[in-house]
């Protein structure tokens, strides 16, 4: 019951996004606000959490259903105790064809300077790090936790000494929070090997109280760099990727914008999510999520897990981000969605 599949709008499933903890150190604002995420909020139990062997059953049969990259996600992932151990264990997995599958990481870097060696050696191929902002003081209040730019950055480079690249490094921008620091990113990373890759801010979840007007279009963004370090586009090099290409016209490198508001790239999309608790969610913005622990739980094989995929793959017809702007903002709201930190970015 293996074999590759197609959704309802005739798009593949490539990209298994799987969240490791709903947990994380830092409490960003578009994410998970400390009015929300405070003190006596229930995070999952450990019993309610996939262990290793439920991920990495997960995952091959994903891979024998055509999945070529995975991503780590959260929460934090690197908060997972023994995260070292599940990326050893997935990079044994092979496509149908023999190849080792991505395994790619998102992070917020704070414990990369400390693990980035044992990432690597683990056999996690690339590291992506979410930095929002250069300066110090606005980096703190965005984390909210007060932790210093200087611990990240130094995590980054101790990934790019360790071969965790190339480093993508995702900008949330936040029109008057963080969006002066646009031209000062694209300065600092222009020229390096890191590609900055700005995200407009998107209406995950229900807890950050978004508004469009907080929106920095990739367009302004781009053309904002451009005045004074002219770009030009560049084609997508893997179908289906979330972020648009722009290259230096004078070989400094690369930058990318994620424009899930602005231009919505539903059309190929080709990404499944797995909550901490083992729900495939077919959509980001998905109000619910299809329980594989229970299956797994319940003694399910692999033939009756690849099946459960399928049919899951088979049914979906999400496109949220092309719906929203036909959506008023009553019916946006109305709408129950899942948090970002629980369903993994
Ligand atoms: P690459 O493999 O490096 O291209 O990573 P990626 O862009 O797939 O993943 P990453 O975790 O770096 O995500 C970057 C931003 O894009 C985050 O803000 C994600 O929430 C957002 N994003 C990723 N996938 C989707 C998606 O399918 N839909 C929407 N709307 N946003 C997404
Ligand atoms: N809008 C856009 N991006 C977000 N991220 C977290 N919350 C939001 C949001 N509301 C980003 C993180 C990380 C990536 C996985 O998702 O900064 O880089
Ligand atoms: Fe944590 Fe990442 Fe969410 Fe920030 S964006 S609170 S680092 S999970
Ligand atoms: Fe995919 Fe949903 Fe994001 Fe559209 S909104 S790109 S369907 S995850």
């Amino acid at each position: 019951a293996t074999g590759r599949l197609a959704d309802r709008l005739d798009r593949p499933l490539r990209d298994l996004r799987i969240s490791v903890t709903d947990r994380c150190n830092f409490r960003c604002v578009y994410c998970m606000p400390k009015t929300v995420f405070g003190r006596d909020y229930a995070f999952l139990e450990r019993e309610e959490m996939l262990d290793f062997d439920e991920i990495t059953r997960l995952a091959r049969v994903a891979a024998a259903h055509g999945v070529e990259k995975l991503r780590l996600t959260g929460g934090e992932p690197l908060l997972r105790r023994g995260i070292e151990e599940l990326i050893a264990r997935l990079a044994e997995l092979r496509t149908p064809d023999g190849r080792p599958l991505e395994i790619a990481l998102t992070t917020n870097g704070a414990a990369l300077a400390v693990k980035a060696d044992a990432l690597k050696a683990a056999g996690l191929t690339r590291v992506t790090v979410s930095l929002d902002s250069l300066d110090d003081d606005v980096f703190r209040a965005m984390n909210d936790v007060g932790f210093p730019i200087a611990r990240v950055l130094d995590g980054m480079e101790a990934a790019r000494a360790a071969g965790l690249g190339p480093i993508k490094v995702n900008m949330v921008v936040k029109r008057g929070v963080n969006d002066h620091e646009v031209l000062p990113m694209a300065r600092h990373f222009h020229g390096t090997p890191f590609s900055l890759r700005f995200i407009e801010y998107m209406d995950v979840g229900t807890s950050n109280g978004w508004s469009l007007d907080e929106v920095v279009p990739s367009a302004e963004v781009v053309e904002r760099i451009g005045r004074e370090l002219p770009l030009e586009p560049v084609g997508a090099l893997v179908p289906g990727e979330t972020a648009a290409r722009w290259r230096y016209r004078d070989g400094g490198g690369e930058i990318g914008v994620i424009s899930s508001v602005t231009k919505a790239f539903c059309g190929t999309c080709n990404r499944a999510r797995i909550s901490t608790d083992g729900r495939l969610f077919t959509c980001l913005f998905a109000s619910e999520g299809h329980d594989l622990r229970a299956l797994l739980r319940g003694g399910v094989d692999d033939e009756g897990l690849a099946a459960a995929m399928a049919a899951i793959w088979g049914a979906r017809d999400d496109r949220y981000s092309e719906v929203r702007a036909r959506l008023t903002p009553e019916l946006r709201d109305a709408r129950p969605k899942i948090e970002m930190s629980y369903i993994g970015g």
